[in-house]
């Protein structure tokens, strides 16, 4: 349906899924992930433009009994191989389905709000992609009811209306990409939308370097926007994922870096070992690089005095060795 017009737009939706599916790659895709619904539009596009090929094994996830009855008949005649999954996503266990194959191109077309539990499941899936997957989402971007969303959009909200907010880094490289890819058609102002397409962001890059390559807009029954994400092996600092994970736990989202699938995880360990050891007392605490001096120093300040910094979990604070009311330090007192 469209916005202005309260008219469903299969146009826009056309065009959308055909940039969604474009694939950059000179041969097919060996592993498709994707909720293709009951036309399986998305894997006709994709056949048809050359993004996968008969031989492609697709994963293919549908919550609606009858909506995966129509998709089986369908890629029975598109493809040799395909695995469809009959349950929400977040059930979907992909290690087991994939065995020692790896996603490299996805297309979750959700039509519907980044929620908890599926940004959790998102976290957790971070290592199934190879390292140049090409990955799209499509979103609703108007407000539903989801808490991480709504924590999401206060981050954003807090960036563009304080100068010293935490998430600036974050929110500067997803705007400034967003402005060269992104074609809006409902105002510049959806707080929503933007806090959407950085979550969308910050969990991709736990583990990879991540770019926007395409966004658009587009009207189901609601506007959504569809954003497309290219990754690659190029080198991760440090720095940049602790300011996704800090992000995403302010949104409420736990990340396990124990998981041992985490691809990783060995060198990420090792660096944090590494800076652990000798770390500056804002950086124990936690600010971020870009944090000007006087904030990190106040930030100090305030930590002696025993004052938690706002981002830091209180019960991560209750065992930092600056808190002087602390455990460690009544221990060792
Ligand atoms: C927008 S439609 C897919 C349209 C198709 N990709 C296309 O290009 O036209 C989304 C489909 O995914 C299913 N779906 C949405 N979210 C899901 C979830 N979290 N788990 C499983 N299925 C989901 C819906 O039931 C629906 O059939």
């Amino acid at each position: 349906m469209d916005a202005a017009t309260k008219k469903w737009n299969g146009e826009m939706k056309e065009a959308a899924r055909s940039l969604a599916v474009r694939s950059d790659k000179k041969n097919p895709a060996k592993v498709y992930l994707g909720l293709p619904g009951s036309g399986c539009k998305c894997v006709r596009e994709a056949l048809k433009q050359g993004t996968i090929d008969a031989d492609t094994f697709v994963i293919a996830v549908e919550r609606d009994p009858e909506t995966a009855d129509l998709i089986e008949t369908q890629l029975n005649g598109l493809v040799k191989d395909y695995h469809l999954h009959r349950d929400t996503i977040t059930t979907l266990n992909i290690d087991t389905v994939l065995q020692d194959r790896k996603v490299d191109f996805a297309f979750l077309d959700f039509c519907g709000s980044l929620y908890n539990e599926l940004a959790q499941w998102l976290v957790d899936q971070r290592h199934i992609f190879t390292d140049d997957a090409q990955v799209a989402f499509t979103f609703s971007i108007c407000p539903r009811a989801s808490s991480f969303m709504n924590k999401a959009k206060a981050v954003f909200k807090w960036f563009f209306t304080s100068d010293m907010c935490e998430f600036k880094m974050l929110a500067k490289s997803v705007d400034k990409q967003l402005r060269r890819k992104a074609r809006f058609i409902y105002g510049s102002d959806n707080g929503y939308r933007f806090a959407t397409v950085a979550s969308a962001y910050a969990i991709l890059s736990l583990g990879y370097h991540v770019e926007i390559t395409n966004c658009d807009e587009y009207c189901d029954t609601s506007p959504m926007i569809m954003v497309k994400f290219r990754i690659s092996d190029n080198e991760v600092t440090i720095n940049r994922h602790l300011y996704m994970i800090r992000y995403l736990r302010t949104c409420d989202l736990w990340i396990n870096f124990d998981d041992p699938k985490e691809r990783n995880k060995k060198r990420i360990q090792k660096q944090t070992v590494k800076i652990t050891s000798d770390m500056a007392p804002w950086q124990q605490l936690g600010c971020p690089e870009d944090m000007t001096s006087g904030n990190k120093s106040a930030t100090v300040r305030r930590a002696l005095q025993g004052i938690r910094p706002p981002w830091m979990k209180p019960a991560v604070w209750a065992w930092h060795p600056m808190n002087p009311n602390g455990i460690r330090r009544k221990k060792s007192a």
